[in-house]
């Protein structure tokens, strides 16, 4: 149909990071840099009285303390869903309230970072009070908001609706009626959020790992009433985001403040404690899904509610339903989305933000049909599939979910699975469940600039709006311009993440590969079609070096910008101010979703009752696979994620002390080497034929969608004890 598949060839940075030579913001260094650290509030909500930082400020080695009092005067940089660039709207120590606990109320800069720690923790300050909320049950209902984002994006909370669910729910012969609830958790990005700021003649430069520089340049812009163009950021490489790094975080003003103030360069990483209240998280959200079908196992009405905890100064709107309603064809879908406001910061995006509550609530409610059916759960999901998107009628670009489902099947050996559940036993006494469940997510685009060039000493500069987050994106785009030019991938220099190179736009959504990959692709081209006009019928054998070299000049160069089909010229402007500007999953003319099966088998111990993930195959439908070995890391992370959602993960909160007690990752738990069993990991590797040239579409979020469904399927299968909530433990299966 198009290209061959892709090759296996290993990451492009993978000697480098197995060296320790790929530099993280935080490995800045500089001889006459300063250390900073935040001392952080010890209530929820209210007001900070005074401060007493005369300790902090006699202690050998501190250069520097500000609090409220003496920070001076910014911009808040505005939350980056209502036209902000911030993950929340909130800027501390701008003021002497006190949102959330865990919230910054003075800086201490010092030679070193033992100074600054200790100075930080001398600081004393004297609190007023109020009453705080932290828990979704807690809230009384007029504190539940419903579709009130008047800054934001209507569609975010507008109902999805296809045909009458509720009365086709009410007419059904077979229902299934549940609710489900999904725990606060933290991501853990193991490069800590960090940020090393330095003022050079005039130009302020930002070392962060991030997934959006230019919301960094833009809204730090605007919180220092500086020109953009005197901002640059620099992000090469990101230690894990995971949506965590998605916007404007509170330290970066910090630190700039402070090199600014002291006219030399600060470093503030944010320790591991105080990330989990000054960044943001996955919000508690609770789930109730209807569903009808027919005694063949053809689902009729679906109905899917979902409040969510968001906080008390932000709006940040779920979009839960909006997956379950295209994950299968259901004529009569209903939708929608509730807030919740609590005394805490900000939630935002962790890797299949909506996505992963959605699929553990909807998948286990389809298993749970199933069973009520006496149908096999892979046929009543094949029974239920579309080709047309339900929520628009439009058809979809590409759907392989069938596919994956028959693949993992296979893969898995399902024909041999016992439907009774509690009937399968290991020769240990363990029970045995197999489950299975699926996930889609949209394919996004964000429109993309990039820059080519070629010279004469045989290398390929290539710089794009994107960020390397681990995920493989520079392996990605190493793979596409290997292919277009022919040229050895030691010869490539990939520009990512650095808004010296081109307009960085916010990569997150799994929108990365299909935004930069097609732009490789396109830049590479304009470069061959700029050389054949140096060198008008060179030999095509030729390397670029070589035509050159024929041509007697030292270098060529290229420039592209592409966007999404339907895009308005427009979003080129919002991708240069650090606005998000992605497209999808709705286009004009089609709607583009990955989809993925995965298939897990569980031991419950006879006597312990431990839970243990044995094996899980998951069977990806992304469109082309453009890096094999980086996507096969990415379903596997996503696995260990989802294994770690199901029986592991969640923050902790006491609504009578607020804000998240296991703040460390000795007590948030997630899982070990040793809790991992056998993944296999499988693409359809079927190019997507619309939405974009090299056909992608996306994986990093879609490879965590369903599993934790199909760890609590399995469960049921195992013991017939049906869980509704995260994580499961041992005390639900006793
Ligand atoms: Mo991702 S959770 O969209 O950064």
């Amino acid at each position: 149909m198009s290209e061959p598949t892709f090759p296996k060839s290993p990451r492009i940075d993978a000697l480098d990071k197995v060296r320790g030579a790929a530099l993280y913001a935080a490995d800045q260094s500089r001889p006459d840099m300063l250390h900073a650290a935040l001392a952080v509030s010890t209530i929820n909500r209210g007001e900070v009285l005074s401060i007493d930082t005369r300790a902090a400020r006699a202690l050998t080695g501190v250069k520097l303390v500000l609090t409220h009092a003496d920070m001076g005067e910014y911009k808040p940089p505005g939350h980056v869903l209502a036209g902000g660039f911030g993950f929340q709207s909130i800027q501390p120590m701008l003021s002497n309230k006190v949102a959330y606990r865990g919230q910054p109320i003075a800086l201490v800069v010092a030679e070193t970072l033992e100074a600054a720690l200790e100075g930080a923790a001398l600081i004393k300050a004297k609190y007023d009070s109020q009453p705080f909320q932290v828990t979704l049950d807690g809230a009384p209902p007029k504190d539940i908001v419903a579709q009130q984002g008047s800054l934001l994006p209507q569609e975010m909370f507008a109902d999805k609706v296809a045909g009458d669910a509720d009365a086709a729910f009410a007419a059904a012969a077979h229902r299934v009626d549940a609710r489900y609830t999904h725990p606060p958790q933290h991501q853990n990005p193991i490069e800590l959020v960090s940020t090393v700021a330095e003022w050079r003649k005039g130009t302020l430069v930002i070392h962060e790992g991030t997934q959006n520089s230019g919301a960094i340049r833009h809204g730090l812009a605007r919180q220092l009433g500086l020109d953009p163009a005197r901002i640059e950021v620099i992000s090469p490489q990101c230690g894990g985001g995971f949506g965590l790094k998605n916007s404007l975080q509170m330290q970066t003003l910090f630190a700039a403040v402070a090199s600014r103030k002291l006219g030399q360069p600060v470093k503030l990483v944010v320790p591991r404690s105080q990330l989990f209240h000054d960044a943001s998280f996955r919000p508690a959200s609770r789930h109730h899904i209807q569903l009808g079908a027919d005694a063949s196992g053809k689902i009729l009405a679906a109905v899917h509610e979902a409040d969510q905890q968001t906080s008390r100064h932000d709006l940040f709107p779920g979009v839960y339903a909006e997956m379950s309603a295209r994950l299968y064809g259901i004529p009569n879908f209903r939708g929608r989305e509730r807030l919740v406001r609590t005394d805490v910061q900000t939630p935002g995006y962790m890797r299949a933000p909506f996505e992963q509550p959605a699929s553990f609530a909807f998948e286990s409610a389809v298993d749970e049909l199933a069973h009520t059916l006496g149908i096999d759960p892979v046929a009543l999901r094949l029974r239920n599939d579309t080709q047309r998107d339900v929520l628009t009628g439009k058809p979809l670009s590409s759907r392989f979910l069938a596919e994956c489902l028959q693949e993992g099947a296979k893969r898995f050996g399902w024909n041999k699975r016992k439907a009774q559940p509690a009937s399968m036993k290991a020769k240990n006494g363990a029970a045995i469940g197999w489950g299975v469940a699926c996930g889609a997510y949209k394919a996004a685009t964000s429109p993309t600039m990039a820059r080519i060039a070629a010279t004469r000493d045989g290398r390929i500069l290539f710089a794009v709006g994107g960020h390397e987050m681990g995920q493989g994106m520079r392996s990605a785009i190493a793979n596409v311009l290997v292919r277009q030019l022919r040229v050895d991938p030691q010869a490539l220099v990939i520009q990512v993440g650095d808004t010296r190179g081109a307009p960085q736009h916010l990569t997150a959504g799994s929108w990365g590969t299909a935004s930069v990959v097609p732009a490789a692709q396109e830049a590479a081209q304009a470069l061959l079609a700029a050389l054949a006009e140096l060198a008008p019928g060179h030999d095509p054998a030729l390397t670029p070096a070589q035509v050159l070299a024929l041509a007697g000049r030292e270098r060529v160069e290229a420039e592209v910008r592409r966007k999404a089909p339907g895009q308005p010229d427009a979003v080129y402007g919002r991708l240069q101010g650090g606005m998000p500007a992605p497209a999808g999953p709705a286009y004009p003319e089609f709607v583009s979703m990955s989809y993925v099966a995965h298939f897990v088998e569980v031991s419950v111990e006879a006597v312990t009752r431990r839970i243990r993930v044995l094996r899980v195959v998951s069977v990806v439908d992304c469109g082309r696979v453009v890096s094999p070995v980086t996507a096969d890391s990415q379903v596997r992370g996503g696995v260990v994620w989802g294994i770690g959602a199901a029986l592991r993960e969640i923050s902790e909160v006491d609504p009578r002390y607020g804000g998240f007690l296991n703040a460390d990752l000795a007590e948030y738990v997630v899982p070990v080497n040793a809790d991992i069993g056998q993944i296999d990991v499988a693409f359809i590797d079927q190019p997507d034929p619309l939405l974009n040239a090299t056909g992608v579409k996306g994986l990093g979020e879609v490879a965590m969608v369903g599993v934790a469904a199909a760890i609590a399927n399995a469960v049921h299968h195992a013991t017939a004890k049906r869980i509704r909530h995260l994580p499961i433990r041992i005390e639900d299966v006793l």
